[in-house]
């Protein structure tokens, strides 16, 4: 049975990765070791009913993470960097599955999803491939939705123009999140009570709370988020772009096995990528240009038929209302598009909206479907 080395089980994407494979059965198919940056020798967890056969091994001992088979970590792209290249330069030759970006576009690695690009995995693995990296959240979400329309050779250039959740931004910021608009909240609550106050009043009282320096705001950069939203994700890039917006293009790319961002022959995908206050599912309004005009029907049947999660929602008021939001989505593994429609400019431009829980094929799914592989 193959050893598993485990490591960042603790955090947020660990945990759902955990219970991923608790419920899909995938520690049947293991013999897990737990590996810890803190507490190492302390009690190993249990998970699916298997007992570690050792104590918390230490995240940093590279002696340790060389006797697995397999290594997946959730821990962090500052780990990754730092434990990664020793580990390789012992001459191990195990497979690497990593939810970090830290080795994303290394030649050598694989943006894995593969509901979407299980050729681009096959391929690598018939070539030695043992580097597995899970792609951006908005990258795999969009990927998921739309894999179909690109398996069909449909895309000519897509804009997606993202409405991101705090969980995106980590675990503090959600807590964050939710304070701020426990403040909010508290600062008009006696207005509100009261029928008769004034609604401007209201509004001006949420505007100062939100701006005051005591507003819960530090792990979002100082700006608030509830009430509010931020047009900028991670650190400046080139050409305008924020580095979030960047992965849009690069990743999409290399998940489709097309030649690099930017280069004759890839896809161009661009847009604007905006933090919102939703708690983990990301959602994007997407401006499609098709390479011809495609019936919607039979667009929707593309779409539809590409994999079992993906869902069209008809462009109907009330069914999007009910169906395709995060509060709708979230926990779930499903990735609603709706909003399917023809848009003004011309039969070529499709408009299209989607929805999908960060923390599910955003990050953890996409790694124990990863290991799956690896065991069959
Ligand atoms: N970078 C994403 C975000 C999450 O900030 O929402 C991780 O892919």
């Amino acid at each position: 049975m193959n050893r598993v080395g485990l490591v960042g089980w603790r955090g947020m994407v660990g945990s759902v990765l955990m219970q991923r494979m608790v419920e899909e059965g995938d520690f049947a198919f293991i013999e897990p070791v737990y590996f810890s940056t803190s507490n190492a020798g302390g009690k190993a967890p249990s998970f699916g009913g298997k007992e570690a056969a050792a104590p918390l091994q230490d995240a940093t001992d590279i002696d340790a993470l060389k006797s697995c088979d397999i290594v997946i970590t959730c821990q962090g792209g500052d780990y990754t960097k730092e434990v990664f290249p020793k580990l390789r330069a012992t001459g191990w030759n195990g497979h690497w599955i990593d939810a970090a970006s830290a080795l994303r576009m290394n030649d050598d690695a694989v943006i894995i999803l593969d509901p979407v690009n299980r050729n681009v995995i096959d391929a690598a693995l018939a070539k030695g491939g043992r580097s597995w990296i899970g792609g951006n959240c908005t990258v795999s979400l969009m990927l998921m939705g739309l894999g179909g329309l690109f398996k069909h050779g449909l895309v000519e250039w897509i804009s997606a123009m993202t409405y991101q959740a705090a969980s995106g931004a980590g675990a503090q910021n959600m807590r964050e999140l939710i304070s701020q608009m426990g403040t909010i909240h508290d600062s008009v609550k006696d207005l509100l009570a009261d029928p008769a106050s004034a609604i401007l009043e209201i509004d001006r009282k949420v505007a100062e709370t939100m701006r005051s320096d005591s507003f819960p705001k530090k792990n979002f950069r100082n700006t608030p988020l509830a009430g509010s939203l931020i047009p900028w994700i991670d650190v400046p890039v080139e050409h305008g772009q924020s580095k979030e917006e960047w992965k849009g293009g690069a990743e999409c790319n290399k998940i489709l096995g097309n030649p690099a961002f930017r280069s004759p022959g890839s896809i161009p995908i661009d847009g604007l990528c905006v933090r919102i206050g939703a708690m983990r599912c990301h959602s994007q309004a997407l401006t499609i240009k098709l390479k011809k005009d495609v019936p919607l029907d039979e667009i929707t049947e593309i779409i539809a038929g590409a994999n079992q999660w993906v869902k069209v929602v008809p462009n109907d008021r009330e069914i999007t209302e009910r169906e395709l939001t995060p509060t709708a989505v979230t926990g779930t593994l499903g990735i609603p598009v709706g909003r399917l429609h023809k848009m003004a400019m011309g039969p070529e431009y499709l408009g299209a909206f989607t929805v999908g829980d960060q923390l599910l094929w955003g990050a953890a799914e996409p790694l124990r479907r990863m290991l799956r592989i690896l065991l069959e």
